[in-house]
């Protein structure tokens, strides 16, 4: 029903990842689609941009509202209306709680290879990050509880989890997030959840809602998400925090105000509330577009060129790439991707420890390119010197 194979030129609309990539080059880095969003959404974009007048907004419209119900039939978890405040994207949302329930001096646990900005999160307000990297097996990632006894102490006051994780592609399964919460509780860590790619999770995969866990975990921990990856409007600022506990709610609100950013966007009341009204039918067409996009990635690649290993990814719509094989630097590494397959990925460095010789593509993007794409990426491994 929807055109996910229609090619839509981004040029001329100041798109970020499209204008600072070579014109010959097929952008597949930064997190964002090529693909237009949700009708409905667009048509209660426009509706309000016809009636001419973008004052203050009074309240959050059926924004919130809508959120809760989108949970509960999404993720079969349904905040408290009263629990959830926002923020302009995710991002702002992570600063402003990091400043809300810290100290100067306070240490934050993170996860690499992880989103960059994250260590630039943790570092803020004077505190001190602490990295917890992932284990991995050669086939799938996991949380280190081994290191995670050893690095934690008395003065760990936050944990910033992604969950999906990106970029390594794992939907974290209840069990894993469970003990991760409850070894939290045990030591007074509060987990920031950034669930931004909560949506996106391929069949077969089922996302937890941290605070879904447990009534204690609900109780002590934070989840953050957005509409803005789901339904590719991240260009418009929104993202949901949603806070339980009253203190920990009671803190966050006061940087909110401190910082004057508790007035929402005007787009984002409506674009929000319309996406998660009616998005539903379009995000379960997109899943299965984006399945079938990373099953061609991934067979082409096991048949044509298996010394990259594709590391199977659970959600997002962004793959994570081993290239360790080819033995390049991480410079070379780029440059060979840039030159030779006219492809411009996110390197794995830039996601921190672990990252080393790895690529980060993004798949979110029509048939054809995806398909132009790693006949690139083949060409240039197999007439590589
Ligand atoms: C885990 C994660 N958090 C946050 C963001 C960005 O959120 P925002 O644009 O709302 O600040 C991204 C974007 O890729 C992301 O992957």
């Amino acid at each position: 029903m929807y055109d996910f194979d229609k090619l839509v030129s981004r040029e001329n609309t100041n798109s970020v990842k499209w204008d600072i990539v070579p014109k010959d080059i097929i952008p597949m880095w930064v997190a964002d689609m090529d693909f237009t969003s949700p009708p409905e959404v667009i048509a209660a974009l426009q509706e309000r941009v016809s009636h001419g007048i973008f004052g203050y907004c009074g309240s959050h419209g059926g924004w919130l509202e809508a959120l809760t119900h989108w949970m509960d039939r999404r993720h079969n978890y349904s905040p408290k209306l009263e629990w959830i405040s926002t923020s302009p994207g995710v991002v702002a949302g992570l600063i402003m709680l990091v400043r809300a329930l810290t100290e100067p001096g306070d240490k934050i646990i993170i996860q690499p290879p992880v989103y960059r900005p994250f260590y630039n999160i943790a570092r803020s307000n004077g505190c001190e990050l602490v990295e917890n990297p992932l284990y991995f097996d050669g086939l799938k990632y996991r949380l280190d509880f081994e290191q995670l006894k050893k690095v934690a102490d008395p003065k760990t006051k936050l944990l910033i989890l992604c969950s999906p994780h990106n970029p390594v592609g794992r939907v974290w399964e209840r069990d894993e997030l469970a003990a991760l919460g409850e070894f939290c509780l045990e030591n007074n860590i509060t987990i920031i959840s950034d669930e931004i790619h909560a949506d996106l999770v391929l069949p077969t995969y089922q996302h937890t809602v941290l605070t879904a866990i447990s009534k204690e975990i609900e109780e002590n921990m934070i989840v953050v998400n957005a509409p803005s990856k789901t339904f590719n409007i991240p260009g418009i600022p929104a993202s949901n925090i949603i806070i339980p506990n009253e203190k920990l709610r009671r803190n966050y609100l006061k940087v909110l105000k401190a910082n004057s950013l508790y007035i929402p966007d005007v787009f984002a009341v409506t674009a929000a509330t319309a996406a998660y009204t009616y998005g539903d039918n379009w995000l379960d067409e997109l899943l299965l577009y984006l399945d079938a996009n990373i099953n061609l990635v991934a067979n082409t690649i096991e048949e044509r060129i298996p010394e990259i290993k594709l590391i199977k990814p659970e959600g997002t719509y962004l793959l994570w790439l081993d290239f360790r094989s080819l033995g390049y630097s991480d410079k070379e590494l780029d440059t060979f991707i840039k030159e030779n397959a006219r492809l411009w990925l996110e390197p794995g460095i830039n996601f921190g420890r672990g990252g080393n010789g790895f690529m980060r593509m993004n798949i979110a993007s029509p048939r054809s390119r995806i398909q132009t794409a790693i006949e690139q990426l083949v060409t240039a491994i197999r007439t590589k010197a």
